[in-house]
């Protein structure tokens, strides 16, 4: 498999094959880690890291998987460059691509990632977009195998705002995974028409099946993995909450949820998860509508059932694997 030269932008990019060979790559990456075996062959080589929304995971990830490679990085944050105000997307594109020999960017729409890697000669990888996650579900799908042993025939239910980046790109990879995805939201959550209409094409070639319900006892139901995300992601406006939390509280995991879901079911999330009010925003929002938990209980959250910081530290090794195969 040579994945060199490649961007990393959307799942939808790449074949099965080549996931599951990021995916085993991510593994080796990670047993080498924690024997203490140094992976360092890109030594000289650096990395730009452009992120016009903030981050902790994703950032960590790929300035620690870099430095592990041997690659210098540099980090821009919304802030500190010229990008989308005095200089176009295509233009920065083409003066990183002389300098670097990859470039990470998150940011808003799924078109900018895609301009940027259009007219950069070097591999660009998408750290979140509005649209999808990518390099979130290697981490997702190494931690489900971590835990299962395979992927074909995993029943996913992802619960709550199904038609952003999180909600898209995991009814992707369960399509080209083979996996069952259950979307429980109220319809207007639903991913577009046209993605889902992608997702069963693949599905159909994959043994997977995609299926979207409102109603979360039937989505959950037996479920292997039960997933969730914030109802309210990066640059979505803050008098969104109101109607947010209205339409998705009975969307939220918690013990029925779990109970419903396989005996041997596991919970899933990005992070960061409001399950406390232990947040700036947690508090003040929880304060505003009169509750203290909202897309997972923090029953859930700190159950023996919680995958949450297992799926955190494989961004690392999965964003590594990325790293590693298409510089
Ligand atoms: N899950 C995730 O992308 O986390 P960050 O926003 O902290 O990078
Ligand atoms: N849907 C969330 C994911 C964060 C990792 C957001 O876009 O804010």
């Amino acid at each position: 498999m040579d994945l060199r030269g490649r961007d990393f932008l959307k799942l939808l990019d790449y074949t099965p094959e080549e996931i599951n060979y990021l995916l085993d790559l991510a593994a080796d990456l990670k047993d080498k880690k924690k024997k203490g075996i140094l992976v360092d062959h890109h030594r000289g080589k650096n990395i730009a890291l452009i992120f016009e929304k903030t981050s902790t995971r994703t950032r960590c990830s790929f300035e620690i998987a870099a430095h592990d490679l041997g690659m210098g990085t540099t980090y821009l944050d919304p802030s500190g460059s010229q990008i989308g105000k005095k200089e176009s997307i295509a233009d920065t594109a083409r003066v990183l691509g002389s300098m670097f020999d990859g470039i990470e960017y998150r940011g808003y729409g799924q078109e900018i990632v895609e301009e940027l890697a259009k007219y950069s000669k070097v591999p660009v990888w998408n750290g979140l977009t509005n649209e999808f996650h990518p390099t979130q579900m290697l981490a997702d799908m190494l931690t489900i195998i971590e835990e299962f042993g395979h992927l074909k025939g995993i029943k996913l239910a992802y619960m709550g705002d199904a038609r952003y980046n999180t909600g898209n790109s995991l009814m992707i990879a369960c399509a080209k995974m083979g996996m069952h995805f259950y979307g429980c939201a109220p319809r207007k959550y639903w991913p577009s028409e046209e993605l889902v209409k992608t997702a069963k094409e693949i599905a159909l070639t994959t043994g997977a099946s995609i299926n979207l319900t409102e109603d979360p006892m039937e989505g959950t139901k037996d479920a292997d993995v039960v997933c969730t995300d914030v109802w309210v992601s990066m640059g979505e406006p803050d008098e969104i909450w109101a109607e947010r939390i209205a339409d998705l509280k009975a969307y939220q995991v918690n013990k029925t949820i779990m109970n419903n879901a396989s005996d041997k079911a596991i919970f899933m999330h990005c992070l960061p998860a409001f399950h406390d009010l232990k947040t700036k925003i947690g508090a003040e929002v929880g304060k505003k509508f009169g509750i203290t938990e909202m897309e997972v209980t923090d029953e859930v959250f700190e159950s023996s059932q919680s995958r949450v910081f297992e799926e955190a530290e494989n961004r690392m090794h999965t964003i590594k694997a990325v790293i590693d195969a298409t510089v």
